[in-house]
């Protein structure tokens, strides 16, 4: 019999997956980074989202622990190489929420494109004022995606939908492969030269922080809009604030901030910048996916079994 954690809201539906085990779980999601460290000696297995921190001190602290399983996609919210140096496997949901964030993505694009929310706020402070939300198409305009891997092939297919062009860059797309897909494949550099639209969908790493930078902004068209739906810290958000007060950036939306929850956010006091707060896998479905998906393979590493996503 294992102790596991959840130490963020997962669904019920894998919760339920716990549940139905021999094991004990304790859910407790308002846990201090403090109260972590000191109950994390307890447990076999974690079970997080993206809110709690799993640092190298509570990693240091955690010396029951097996396996750390994160509900969704990026794992940057957890110190892999402490995990590791410490023997304990970390697992992710990659392939639940794709569906539910490319879904956001298309309608970040498409609200950016068309004010929706500027225009739903003013009308819901009582103002009629048609003249001042004149949008733009998307149809024939140029989407650069940066990330081609599960989110970015979906926006991608979507965008084409949309009957936008697409560029694309991703170190291991090939240009056989953006063929098939009836895309343009493209340098960095080339798809910051050629898009009417940006999105990323790369994961937050070393080699991905602060990529959309003051340099990549001045690379880029005039009047560009930029999107992430993916991790805070791939935009430098200081350049985008920049740019966007410049009128070189038209406008942006932003599911993701830096320093999440944040306090009094330059970004948000822009007009240009539409944004959610961290929504992009928020989907009933997706939810549902990831959390079944990441407690079937915590079970799967306790019982002895092959993990599916290490
Ligand atoms: P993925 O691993 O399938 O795709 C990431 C792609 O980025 C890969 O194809 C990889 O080759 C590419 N890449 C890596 N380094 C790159 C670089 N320097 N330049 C260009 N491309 C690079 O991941 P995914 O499932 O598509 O997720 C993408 C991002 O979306 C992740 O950051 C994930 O955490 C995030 N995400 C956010 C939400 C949300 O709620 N907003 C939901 C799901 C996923
Ligand atoms: C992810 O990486 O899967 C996303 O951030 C979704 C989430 O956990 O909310």
């Amino acid at each position: 019999m294992f102790h596991i954690l959840v130490a963020d809201p997962i669904s019920d539906e894998g919760l339920d997956v716990l549940l139905a085990s021999e094991n004990v779980v304790t859910k407790d999601t308002e846990l201090t980074p403090d109260e972590l460290e000191n109950r994390i000696a307890q447990f076999d297995a974690l079970l997080v989202r993206s809110q709690t921190k799993v640092t190298r001190s509570v990693i240091e602290k955690a010396e029951n622990l097996k396996i750390i399983g994160r509900a969704g996609v990026g794992v940057d919210n957890i110190d892999l190489e402490a995990a590791t140096e410490h023997g304990i496997i970390v697992v992710n949901a990659p392939n639940g929420n794709t569906n539910s964030a490319a879904e956001h993505t298309m309608a970040m694009i498409m609200a950016l494109s068309r004010k929706i929310p500027q225009a739903h706020l003013a009308l819901k402070n009582q103002k009629w004022e048609r003249s001042k939300y004149v949008g733009v198409e998307v149809k024939n305009k140029t989407l650069g995606v940066v990330g081609l891997g599960r989110i970015g092939t979906e926006v991608a297919y979507r965008a084409k939908g949309q009957r936008m062009n697409v560029i694309a860059y991703d170190p291991f797309l090939t240009e056989e492969k953006a063929e098939k897909m009836g895309i343009q494949y493209g340098t960095f550099a080339d798809v910051l030269k050629e898009a009417d639209y940006i999105t990323v969908h790369t994961p937050l790493m070393k080699e991905t922080r602060h990529m959309i930078s003051t340099d990549a902004f001045r690379q880029m068209k005039d009047g560009v809009y930029i999107v992430n739906c993916a991790r805070g810290g791939i935009i430098d958000e200081d350049a985008l604030y920049d740019a966007l007060v410049s009128g070189k950036v038209a406008g942006a939306a932003i599911d993701v901030l830096e320093e999440e929850p944040f306090q009094d956010h330059k970004l948000l006091n822009l007009p240009e910048v539409i944004a959610t707060p961290h929504l992009g896998a928020s989907t009933v479905e997706a939810q549902e996916n990831v959390a079944i998906d990441v407690s079937q393979d915590v079970l799967n590493h306790l019982t002895g079994d092959l993990v599916k996503n290490p």
